[in-house]
C-alpha cells in the first residue's frame, strides 16, 4: 500500500509533470482526426516526393520548425512575409532557411481538402518530422492543435534565436526558458547530423575565436586545417557540411564527431563542457545512438509545444505567409 509519504511525492512529481508540459496541453496526437483525417498522409506524400528529388531540403525544413517554435513559440510566425522586410523572416540567421514553397504547397493541398482548418504551425511540425524520416531519421507521433500567430518581429529573431557562438551556460538558461531540459539540448543538437552550414556561421570559431585572430584550441587540428581549406578568412558565403561524410543521412555520427573534438559551430563543442550534455554525447558515440532516435522523437515533440497558441487563441490563416 502506498504510504500518506510516497502518495505526497507522486503528486508532486504529477504537478511538476502537468506544470511543464502547460504549454502544450491543449495539443493531440490526431487532432485533425475528425475534422482533417487525409491530413497527415498527404503532407507525407508531398514531403517524400519532394525529398526524393530535392534531399538537401530536408535538413532546412527540420531546422524551420526549431527557428520557428524558439521566437516567440510554435506559432508560424517564421513564415510570415512582410513588405518592408521586417519579419522573423528577414533576420541574418534566417536568410539561409530554405523550402518555405513546400510549406506553401503542404497547406494549400490541405486547404483543398479541409479548408480553413489546418494551421500553418501544425504543417511545420508534421513536415519536420517528415523530412526526419524521409532521410532515415526516426518516426514520432506529431501533437497537432496550434494555432497560427499573427505577429513577426525581426529583432526578436535576431535576439531571441541562440547564436553559434553561444556556450554551455547560455544554451540552457535558452533552453529552459523554453521548458526544455539539458537533455533535450544534447539531443536536439543531434539535429545537426543533417545539413549544410555557411562559412559566416562558424568563422568567429575558426578565426577570432578570442578576438584575437585565433581558433579554438580545443577544436581537432586537422579538422580545422580541412575547415580552413573551405572557408578562406574572409569568405562567408560558402558551405561546408555539418557532418562530413553522412550530412545527408539522419544519424548519431554527429556526436561521435563532436566527441572528438570535430564541433562545427562553439555551441557544437560546447555541448563537452557540462557533464550532463558530455556524458549523453560520450554514450551515443559509444553504443551507435542507442537510444539517440527515441530520444530526438521525444525532445522534438517537447520542442513542438513551445508557447503554442491553442483553442480560441491566434488564427487558421489561409496562406502560411499572410495573417488572415
Ligand atoms: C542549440 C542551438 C542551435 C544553434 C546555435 C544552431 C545553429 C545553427 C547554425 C548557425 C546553422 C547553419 C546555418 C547556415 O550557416 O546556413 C544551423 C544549421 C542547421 N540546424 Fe541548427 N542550431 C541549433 C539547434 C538546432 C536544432 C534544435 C535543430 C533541429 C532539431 C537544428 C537543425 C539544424 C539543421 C538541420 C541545419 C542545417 C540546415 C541546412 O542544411 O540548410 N539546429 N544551425
Ligand atoms: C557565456 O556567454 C554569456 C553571453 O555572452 C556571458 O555573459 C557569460 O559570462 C558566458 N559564460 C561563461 C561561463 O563564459
Ligand atoms: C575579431 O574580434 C574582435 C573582438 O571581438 C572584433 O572587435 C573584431 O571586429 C573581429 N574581427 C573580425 C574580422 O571579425
Amino acid at each position: 500500500m502506498a504510504s500518506i509519504s510516497t502518495l505526497f511525492f507522486q503528486l508532486i512529481t504529477l504537478a511538476f509533470a502537468f506544470n511543464i508540459v502547460a504549454n502544450g496541453q491543449s495539443l493531440k496526437v490526431g487532432y485533425y482526426q475528425e475534422t482533417c483525417p487525409d491530413l497527415e498522409p498527404l503532407v507525407k506524400e508531398i514531403v517524400d516526393q519532394v525529398i526524393s528529388i530535392s534531399p538537401t531540403l530536408a535538413p532546412p525544413l527540420l531546422r524551420m520548425h526549431f527557428h520557428d517554435c524558439f521566437v516567440r513559440g510554435c506559432d508560424g510566425s517564421v513564415l510570415l512575409e512582410s513588405p518592408a522586410k521586417k519579419y522573423e523572416k528577414d533576420a541574418d540567421s534566417y536568410l539561409s532557411l530554405r523550402g518555405f514553397e513546400i510549406i506553401d504547397q503542404a497547406k494549400a493541398a490541405a486547404e483543398k481538402v479541409c479548408p480553413g482548418v489546418v494551421s500553418c504551425a501544425d504543417i511545420l511540425a508534421l513536415v519536420a518530422r517528415d523530412v526526419t524520416v524521409a532521410v532515415k531519421g526516426p518516426f514520432w507521433e506529431v501533437e497537432t492543435g496550434r494555432r497560427d500567430g499573427r505577429v513577426s518581429i525581426k529583432s526578436e529573431a535576431l535576439h531571441k534565436l541562440l547564436a553559434p557562438f553561444s556556450n554551455i551556460s547560455t544554451l540552457k538558461k535558452g533552453f529552459k526558458k523554453r521548458g526544455l531540459s539539458v537533455k533535450d539540448l544534447v539531443v536536439l543538437s543531434g539535429g545537426h547530423t543533417i545539413g549544410i552550414s555557411h562559412c559566416s556561421s562558424f568563422h568567429h570559431h575558426l578565426y577570432n575565436f578570442t578576438g584575437r585572430f585565433d581558433t579554438d584550441p580545443s577544436l581537432d587540428s586537422k579538422y580545422v586545417k580541412k575547415l580552413k581549406m573551405k572557408c578562406k578568412p574572409r569568405d562567408q558565403n560558402s558551405i561546408v557540411e555539418m557532418d562530413p561524410g553522412s550530412y545527408e543521412t539522419f544519424d548519431e555520427s554527429y556526436f561521435r564527431l563532436v566527441a572528438k573534438r570535430r564541433g562545427l559551430f562553439e555551441s557544437d563543442v560546447a555541448l563537452l563542457d557540462d557533464i550532463e550534455t558530455k556524458a549523453y554525447l560520450k554514450f551515443q558515440a559509444l553504443s551507435h545512438g542507442s537510444t539517440f532516435f527515441e530520444d530526438f522523437g521525444e525532445s522534438m515533440v517537447k520542442m513542438g509545444r513551445i508557447n503554442v497558441l491553442t483553442d480560441k487563441e491566434g488564427e487558421i490563416r489561409s496562406v502560411c505567409t499572410k495573417v488572415y
